[in-house]
């Protein structure tokens, strides 16, 4: 993620870029920095932390500069810390970017034997080098050039020596607008940070280059011939476009799952196997160890769960999976040759570090599943494998799970490989298996008017259940949770062979009850349990995979989960529960993105 925002003109820039930086610092908030042109010369200011830290350390100084580029950081490669912030600075070039440089470290060792020394551990501090030893005098040759060398996804804002009061900018793969007032010419991440000020605005297409040159925007093709801006109209709010459209982030942060996901597994898979190369995990690891102990709190737990579920069946490594609150307190006795994962989105969450510290006191090695790049349990933890949601910024997690989950199945399947129960050709077609499913999601996503239909219904709902078996059971209580914790319905989830020992006498038609069914080999048996439900009038939504055949008696109503039965339908089945989630809580004109009684980060036990 990260947010850019840059500005040439009349204004004073240190304005145009904090309040620009304010409106995207949704993109990530590990750090922020400027960079200003003050006479011939760039000023590099850069702050670990909020966006605000900066704003008091720059006061009111600067006043005269009215060109520069700002930055706020969702670290990815490196600490967030001053030092690894942008805007970064090589020879003559500062720039600011947002993306990821995939050849980074290939290409920093050949600039290294050009002589180039770095200071960080960032992607975007050799994306400044490379740019820097194509500069012959020329911005945009160089900035072409040094593109054409790159992998991965980058825009960028660039300061030039030379080109006082010009900012450059060009993008692959992320975002960025660009626009022009009456006061100068500006570009940004996402429109937020434009909108206060012009709501005409362009976007460029890949590898075009855009020129903010004293207060003028030119745009050139990818061979660098001028071109006319073709101007669009913007009719969102600020607030409407910092959600992209949506109306809430939670209802973004849902529909961004597909992205999320790609981006999480794909630098896992390598020629068709999973690997954890790029996160240091030493290879062999799970063929090391003979029991696992995850550990986690709310959401993250039933990520644990459904892991559970996963590695046994696939990889026979036997997993406990316990709530870390519980975890930490009850002394636990630790098998030798064990290791430990601690799943976390936030990477605070207060039990969940002390659990990881236990562990780490008991010896027992710790994997930690984070999506905050250098958050506590990220930092303490022996191995991170980092999950790439972006900022979530709703407090009801979405695509933080899923790509948790997702993270779930890579450790099943590597572990299987391992272990000796997968030969590479069943490893591919288990990696191919989460592919498929991870390319489905969309088709999930564009079931929202049929999901809403039945959450409609569920305004004046008091009380209700999930429902499942095996894998079914674990995302009932997801669904549970999203759904009592953002509606504030009553909700809870049951292995559905439990529901007949007594909670069964809650059933009337005034409690909806909600069947996963997606686990072929648990089918039967599931089905008998609706209709024990619907014996007692209790009305039944069935949740069910495309290929399964339910016979109509067993239930008032079926959500069709387009793809296979089995292991990876979880992925798709928990975007339904989400979505009923969230319709349910806006139909009940809740507060979506602000429970009551929340909060996104659990510091306290
Ligand atoms: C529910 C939710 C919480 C978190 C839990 C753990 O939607 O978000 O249950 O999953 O507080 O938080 P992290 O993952 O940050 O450790």
């Amino acid at each position: 993620m990260c947010g850019i925002v840059g500005y040439s003109g009349v204004k004073t820039v240190r304005q145009v870029l904090t309040d620009g930086l304010a409106s995207l610092e949704y993109r990530g908030y590990d750090s922020a920095g400027v960079a200003l042109w003050e006479g011939n010369a760039v000023t590099v200011i850069r702050q670990q932390g909020r966006l605000s830290r900066l704003v008091e350390r720059i006061g009111t100084a600067h006043e005269e500069s009215r060109c520069g580029i700002g930055h706020t950081r969702w670290a990815t490669h490196g600490q967030p810390s001053e030092v690894n912030a942008h805007p970064h600075r090589q020879g003559r070039v500062t720039l600011v970017h947002n993306g990821i440089i995939e050849n980074y470290l290939q290409l920093r060792e050949q600039l290294e034997k050009e002589g180039y020394v770095f200071q960080t551990q960032t992607d975007t501090e050799i994306a400044a080098a490379l740019i820097d030893s194509c500069y012959k005098g020329a911005p945009l040759e160089a900035i072409r050039e040094a593109c054409g060398r790159m992998e991965g996804a980058y825009a960028f804002a660039i300061l030039f020596d030379g080109h006082p009061n010009c900012v450059y900018g060009i993008r692959l793969g992320s975002p960025l607008v660009a626009a022009v007032d009456d006061t100068g010419a500006y570009l940004a991440s996402d429109l937020t940070a434009i909108l206060p000020y012009t709501s005409r605005y362009l976007l460029p297409e890949e590898g075009e280059l855009l020129a903010l040159e004293e207060g003028r925007l030119s745009c050139y093709d990818g061979s660098l011939r001028p071109m006319e801006p073709v101007w669009k109209q913007a009719h969102w709010s600020v607030e409407q476009a910092r959600k992209d459209g949506y109306r809430y982030f939670m209802e973004k942060e849902i529909h961004e799952q597909p992205q999320a996901l790609r981006r999480t597994i794909s630098p896992r898979i390598a020629d068709g196997l999973p690997s954890f190369e790029v996160d240091g995990l030493p290879a062999g690891f799970f063929g090391r160890i003979h029991k696992l102990y995850i550990t986690a709190c709310g959401t993250a737990l039933y990520c644990g769960m459904v892991g559970k579920a996963l590695i046994e069946k696939i990889a026979r490594l036997p997993v406990e999976v316990e709530v870390a609150s519980e975890f930490r307190y009850r002394d636990p006795i630790l098998e030798p040759d064990s290791a430990a994962v601690i799943i976390s989105q936030s990477g605070e969450t207060a039990d969940s570090l002390a659990a990881l510290r236990l562990l780490k006191g008991k010896g027992i090695p710790v994997i930690a599943v984070v999506n905050v790049v250098g958050s506590s349990i990220a930092r303490e933890a022996d191995y991170c494998l980092y999950t790439y949601a972006g900022p979530e910024i709703a407090v009801a997690t979405t695509k933080a799970y899923s790509v948790q989950v997702a993270m779930m199945y890579l450790i099943a399947i590597l572990a299987a490989g391992e272990r000796g129960l997968a030969d590479d050709q069943e490893q591919r077609r288990l990696v191919a298996g989460l592919e498929e499913a991870v390319e489905r999601t969309p088709q999930v996503l564009a079931m929202g008017d049929e999901i809403r239909n039945y959450a409609k219904g569920l305004k004046n709902t008091e009380s209700m259940f999930y429902i499942g078996r095996g894998l079914d059971y674990s995302l009932a209580l997801e669904g549970s949770l999203k759904l009592k914790e953002i509606s504030y319905i009553h909700a809870e989830a049951y292995a559905a062979g439990e529901l007949k020992h007594g909670t069964l006498a809650l059933v009337t038609p005034q409690t909806p009850v909600v069947a996963l069914a997606t686990q072929p080999e648990l089918l039967a048996k599931t089905v008998s349990n609706m209709r024990e439900v619907m014996a007692r009038g209790g009305p039944v939504l069935a949740l069910v995979t495309e290929d399964l055949e339910l016979d109509p008696g067993a239930c008032d109503r079926r959500i069709t989960i387009p793809g296979k039965s089995g292991i990876f339908a979880p992925l798709l089945l928990v975007i339904v529960l989400q979505m009923i989630g969230f319709y349910a809580a806006e139909e009940r004109g809740c507060d979506v993105d602000k429970p009551r009684n929340l909060a996104k980060s659990v510091t306290v036990e």
